[in-house]
This record gives C-alpha cells, structure tokens and sequence, in this order.
C-alpha cells in the first residue's frame, strides 16, 4: 500500500522473509504468505510488515527470516514454524536461540526519528 511522505504508520518490526531462489527451493514463498497473511490478521501485529527480500546469505540454511530492529536471522523457518515464530519473537519478544543464525546490533534506522518530507 502506497504512503504519502510523511504518512507512514508507526512500524515496530520489520520481517524480511528471503524468498531468493535457494529458500524459494525450500518453501519460502509459503513461509512468506503465511506469516503475511496471519500478521495481517492479528490486530496486536499491526506494526509489523513482512516483506519479501533477496537474499540474506545463508542460503543453504532457508528458508531464512530476518527481523529488526533486534537484527536477527532466523534458519529453516518453514511454514510450520510460522505460528512458533509469531508467537515467541512477535508477541513474548523472544529470540529463538535454536533457530538463531545471526545476530546484529539491530537497525539504528527503525529507532524513531521525524524525517520532513523530501519535497
Ligand atoms: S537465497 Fe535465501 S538467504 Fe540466500
């Protein structure tokens, strides 16, 4: 959905699902739509976006999430492992430790900051 400058709403997570051809072989599409279609539905999610990405560099180990601001790659999330994944790290604010991959400082750019339109 299109936002004018200005407009966006507040985002309090941003989930990058990759579906780049070697997780696309494993069901990251699947991953994708499911966890899309249950953030969107769950109302106490309504900051988080999902969004598709290219490659995240751990292509042998997809399909692979990652979720800032705490910067976390997760492996292997299949689509049975979506409703997990919205429950610990979306809702109790968990970092799965056994489907940890990597892990950043997290995205300076998801602090808040007021940003005037460019034109
Ligand atoms: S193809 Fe998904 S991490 Fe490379």
């Amino acid at each position: 959905m299109p936002y004018a400058p200005g407009q966006m709403p507040l985002v309090s997570r941003h989930v990058f699902v990759c579906t780049a051809t070697a997780c696309a072989d494993r069901g990251a599409e699947d991953t994708y739509r499911a966890l899309k279609k249950r953030v969107k539905n769950y109302p106490a999610l309504s900051g988080v976006w999902v969004n598709r990405s290219g490659s995240v560099g751990g292509c042998e180990h997809g399909p692979m999430v990652v979720i800032y601001p705490e910067g976390v790659w997760y492996h292997s999330v299949s689509v049975e492992r979506v409703d997990e994944l919205i429950r610990r790290h979306l809702l109790e604010n968990e970092v799965i430790e056994d489907w940890r991959f990597h892990q950043t400082e997290g995205c300076p750019c998801m602090r808040p900051v007021t940003i005037a339109p460019p034109f």
